[in-house]
């Protein structure tokens, strides 16, 4: 682990984890690529005023970040989906847990992602938002997997794509744990029964 990773480890953890694997990406190559992201949707978006949706609970730290990258006149709300299957692997079988306050009709909306993996939960939220008849509505997602099938997937904003090892930190958990960690490092601990 590089240094800056061990100290960041250390600030969030209390301690070393052996749980905390290498750092897949840095905070620094974060926020660099944050403003990126904010920049090009505020080119994007120009003269509208976007409503981003972020899908609790590990978008919430991204979010945060992206929004106020954003040089326009954002809205901001959150939906949490539950999907079916074990911790680490989703059926596609979505359960939509607390829903949006907001109608999205005539509304720029931007679905708000931690991490893409097989796509499934995407392809229900999409099809989901997409019958409350947004303007427009496409994806922003920090994180895509390699080796998965995203092309079918259309994401408009991707800020990295990592090698397949499960990852937290950045919003990402594992049994709700590693959220505020400011980099994306590799989990080596055990696996979580959920
Ligand atoms: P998908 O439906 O397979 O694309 O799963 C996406 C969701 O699974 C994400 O929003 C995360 O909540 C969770 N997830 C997938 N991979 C990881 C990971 O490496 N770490 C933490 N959560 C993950
Ligand atoms: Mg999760």
């Amino acid at each position: 682990m590089s240094e800056g990773g061990a100290r960041h480890q250390r600030a969030a953890e209390g301690s070393v984890d052996p749980a905390l694997g290498r750092t897949v990406v840095s905070e620094a190559r974060i926020s660099a690529r944050v403003a990126e992201l904010g920049a090009q949707i505020t080119k994007d978006y120009a003269a509208r005023a976007p409503l981003l949706v972020g899908v609790l609970k590990g978008a919430f730290v991204f979010m945060a970040d992206l929004a106020r990258a954003i040089d326009l006149p954002v809205e901001v709300d959150f939906m949490a989906v539950s999907s079916y299957g074990s911790a680490t692997r989703t059926s596609g079988v979505v359960r939509i847990v607390k829903d949006l306050d907001l109608d999205l009709s005539d509304r720029d909306v931007i679905i708000v992602e931690d991490i893409i993996d097989s796509g499934l939960t995407l392809q229900y939220l999409r099809r989901n938002l997409n019958a409350r008849n947004p303007a427009s509505l496409e994806v922003c997602a920090l994180l895509v997997r390699e080796g998965q099938q995203h092309s079918e997937l259309d994401l408009r904003y991707v800020g990295f794509t990592i090698p397949p090892d499960f990852v937290v930190g950045h919003g990402l958990d594992v049994a709700e744990r590693y959220r505020n960690l400011p980099h994306v490092s590799v989990y080596e601990g055990e696996p979580s029964s959920g």
